[in-house]
């Protein structure tokens, strides 16, 4: 029988690909070698910590923790933000100024819901985190490239925001210095727009520290914060993402719009992964976490570089990267198309993820993002050698390409 004729999806929804999930479902296969995602490593995850913090939230929180609660967030947590934010930066930040969200995927999704209206412009950090771009896509914005070495006042002017992830980029592990950040601040100022900070690798720090994020230099000592900056956090790296908690620290009045369109959404998120995370996080737990946890990550990130050099110096570049959990490797000379090399990629049973996914325009097909967090130092090793592989195969696979290095 001939199936019936429904109505189609949306159309940004006919615009789009899953591309992004088949990346990420081939890498979850056993056989394969997953440089792919961006988890961190799941024998690392502190499940005895946790085990102890949920009966904690049950014990103290129940039943505020088994219901909907306050669209905002778990009272507690939304103050514990506060204090944190305000003891570190020295504003006076109050629940006002806190919105907890389902990670900050959400506080992204809700931002487009909120400020982007169909062809609405938002000047980007390029390249950009796909899950920003996936998020907004329903909204069809149109984008500019954030020039952090000159900020440009008259498009900022134009656009709903600036979206920025200045610690440790995803996809290229860029660590943006202070100066830049504060030139960054003065433009966004002077233009009237709003800049996103989104700081998911906070905690990521491999060598050295990150310093003031773009939040605390737009605050006033003492002051209740009514700044430009749209800050968003969250437990994922520092804990578990599985929890699903993050937070967005704002202007009161965009904490408000927000705050509607979350409505909107879900209600509220879970009240009881928000108790967990404040049980964790009120002992400070997750600092204590995270520091112990950086050597490992630090091994891991010198392996896939130095195996990284042994197998891929001839068509690839790259920087290690001061923390994070990605080293970005760019095409010398453009010479390697990554969108075809992953078709060689899954052929030795290894996983990357090529840098189309990562450009608004789609265009720029000669480089990848290598994740070195998820798997052991043996097992980077060992898939910077399949990729060594791929790539000889699609050299000789091109004649032009053959004898060039
Ligand atoms: C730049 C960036 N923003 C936001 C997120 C989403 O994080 P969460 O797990 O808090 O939703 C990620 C996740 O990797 C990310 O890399």
């Amino acid at each position: 029988m001939a199936s019936p004729k429904r109505p189609e999806p949306a159309r940004w929804l006919r615009a789009t690909n899953d591309i992004t999930q088949q990346f990420l479902a081939f890498g979850g296969r056993p056989d394969v070698v997953s440089l792919a995602g961006g988890l961190p490593a799941a024998e690392l995850y502190p499940v005895e910590a946790i085990q102890a913090a949920a009966k904690r939230a049950l014990d103290r929180h129940a039943p505020a923790a088994l219901e909907y609660g306050a669209v905002e967030g778990f009272p507690p947590l939304r103050r514990l933000i506060a204090e944190r934010f305000s003891a570190e930066t020295g504003a006076a930040f109050t629940e006002a100024n806190v919105l907890l969200t389902s990670g900050s995927m959400q506080a992204l999704d809700l931002l487009g819901k909120v400020l982007i209206d169909d062809g609405d412009l938002i000047v980007a950090q390029a390249p950009t985190y796909l899950g920003a771009l996936d998020a907004w896509r329903p909204r069809r914005p149109s984008y500019l490239a954030l020039d952090w070495k000159a900020p440009d006042e008259a498009a900022f002017a134009r656009a709903k925001f600036v979206y920025a992830v200045p610690n440790y980029s995803n996809p290229t592990g860029v660590l943006v210095p202070q100066d830049r950040r504060t030139a960054l601040l003065k433009s966004v100022l002077a233009s009237g727009t709003w800049l996103v900070e989104d700081d998911p690798y906070l905690t990521m720090q491999l060598d050295g520290s990150p310093g003031r994020s773009i939040l605390a230099h737009a605050v006033e000592r003492g002051r209740a914060y009514d700044g430009p900056v749209i800050y968003l956090g969250t437990v994922s790296k520092s804990l578990v993402p599985g929890l699903r908690v993050g937070w967005t620290i704002a202007a009161p009045e965009m904490i408000r719009s927000l705050t509607m369109a979350k409505q909107a959404t879900d209600l509220s998120s879970s009240m009881l992964t928000q108790a967990v995370a404040f049980e964790l996080m009120a002992e400070g737990f997750d600092r204590e976490h995270s520091a112990a946890i950086v050597p490992a990550y630090r091994e891991r990130r010198d392996a896939l570089c130095s195996e990284a050099a042994l197998h891929l110096k001839d068509w690839f570049e790259w920087e290690v990267p001061p923390g994070g959990m990605f080293v970005w490797m760019r095409s010398k000379g453009n010479a390697i198309d990554t969108d075809e090399l992953y078709r060689f990629a899954v052929e030795e049973k290894v996983a990357f993820v090529p840098s189309s996914v990562f450009d608004f325009t789609g265009r720029d097909r000669y480089g990848m993002r290598v994740n070195f967090t998820r798997s052991s130092p043996e097992t980077i090793r060992e898939g910077v050698r399949r990729l060594g592989r791929a790539i000889d195969t699609y050299v000789s696979s091109r004649p032009q390409l053959k004898g060039q290095r």
